[in-house]
């Protein structure tokens, strides 16, 4: 008999009819590190920070991104924001190979090109939502400039430098595998790699065939280069705005991100750790990190409950009142979404809450 496989399941919930995509402006900018492109959907709204997004290595911001803010959920979040896409020096299509010799930016140089970006559009504010390399980006983005962050979302941060023991086991890695190879790695389970859905195959496509691999070398350079971010529970260096960490269980940085958890602020932080979303939750499981997203931003106090779905209220409405049964805000949530469908949010503060999708 044929052995059964088990087929990762991708939710697809496209625009729906009559939903078009917004027109995309693209922009670049000079910096005192090199010109950073990036991309404007929608138009600033009043009093509202900008959604800002950094993607991870190896990707841009639309093989990162596209798959969330164009999933049919999200429409009614992103429809009350402008949207702020930034591309890595040398990862916007099209870009030219640098240069040999060219010394690409570290992540903290990457970071310092965001106020010109912000500057250029005159916005004053943002929401960030980053993704690995792009988590750190926005973190130390975050640190040096809290005035102009309101949120953060940041899905597999590792903040956290090398130390000898990952460059021992990244040069060994190194003699057997490709830069591809390595980055497919930092992206994606082994599992996922080797279960070889039509979403691994996709990506292992645009990281082993992109025509800038040369420039993504430079970029995956820099982010095994990363300086500690020094956060530590009650210390100095901490994010002075909500944050939402996301993960996949059993992801490749399942572990950095549970550390991470442990040093920020259990008042300003929310942890969602999501099952059957692989390495990169924002592509294998959008409707949930959409879901998660619009109760962010409720606690913001950006999405009114008349803005939500009907489902959406009733889940939050239980969150919202498990969250106030001793009145008690001030401890960090864990959300662990499950992947059966109906069961509603339960739980004191504090403790891990099960949302299942
Ligand atoms: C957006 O609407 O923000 C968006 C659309 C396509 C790709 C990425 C983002």
């Amino acid at each position: 008999m044929a052995e059964l496989q088990e087929v990762p399941i991708t939710e697809e919930k496209p625009l729906l009819p009559g939903q078009t995509p917004e027109a995309a402006k693209t922009h670049s900018v000079e910096t005192p590190y090199g010109s950073v492109t990036f991309t404007v959907y929608g138009t600033p709204k009043p009093k509202r920070p900008a959604i800002l997004t950094y993607h991870d290595v190896g990707l841009n911001y639309k093989s990162c991104f596209q798959p969330l803010f164009q999933f049919g959920d999200m429409q009614e979040i992103i429809q009350n924001f402008v949207r702020v896409h930034v591309d890595a020096p040398g990862m916007e299509e099209g870009a030219p190979v640098f240069p040999v010799g060219y010394q690409y930016p570290s992540l903290d140089q990457l970071a310092d090109m965001i106020p010109c970006i912000l500057q250029y559009l005159n916005f004053s504010s943002i929401i960030g939502v980053g993704v690995g390399a792009g988590a750190y980006i926005l973190s130390r983005y975050a640190l040096t400039h809290p005035d102009t962050v309101e949120g953060l979302v940041l899905v597999n941060i590792d903040p956290n430098a090398k130390g000898w023991m990952d460059w021992a086991a990244h040069k060994l890695t190194g003699l057997t595998s490709s830069i591809p190879e390595m980055i497919l790695g930092h992206l994606f389970s082994q599992e996922e790699l080797s279960g070889n859905s039509e979403l691994i195959q996709k990506y292992r496509n645009i990281v082993m065939h992109a025509p800038n691999l040369d420039n993504i070398e430079l970029y995956w350079n820099s982010y095994n280069n990363r300086r500690d971010l020094n956060l530590e529970r009650g210390g100095d260096i901490t994010f002075r705005c909500p944050v939402m960490l996301v993960v996949g269980d059993q992801a490749p940085h399942e572990d950095a991100v549970v550390e991470c958890n442990s040093k920020l602020d259990p008042t300003q932080t929310s942890f969602l750790k999501m099952a059957d979303s692989g390495g990169q939750p924002q592509l294998t499981q959008p409707g949930k990190l959409t879901e998660a997203f619009k109760y962010f931003l409720q606690g913001m106090g950006y999405m009114a409950s008349s803005c939500m779905t009907r489902l959406s209220r009733s889940r939050t409405a239980s969150l919202t009142s498990a969250a106030s049964i001793d009145g008690n805000r001030s401890r960090s949530r864990t959300l662990s979404q499950g992947s059966e469908s109906g069961t509603l949010p339960s739980g004191p503060p504090g403790h891990t809450m099960e949302v299942s999708c």
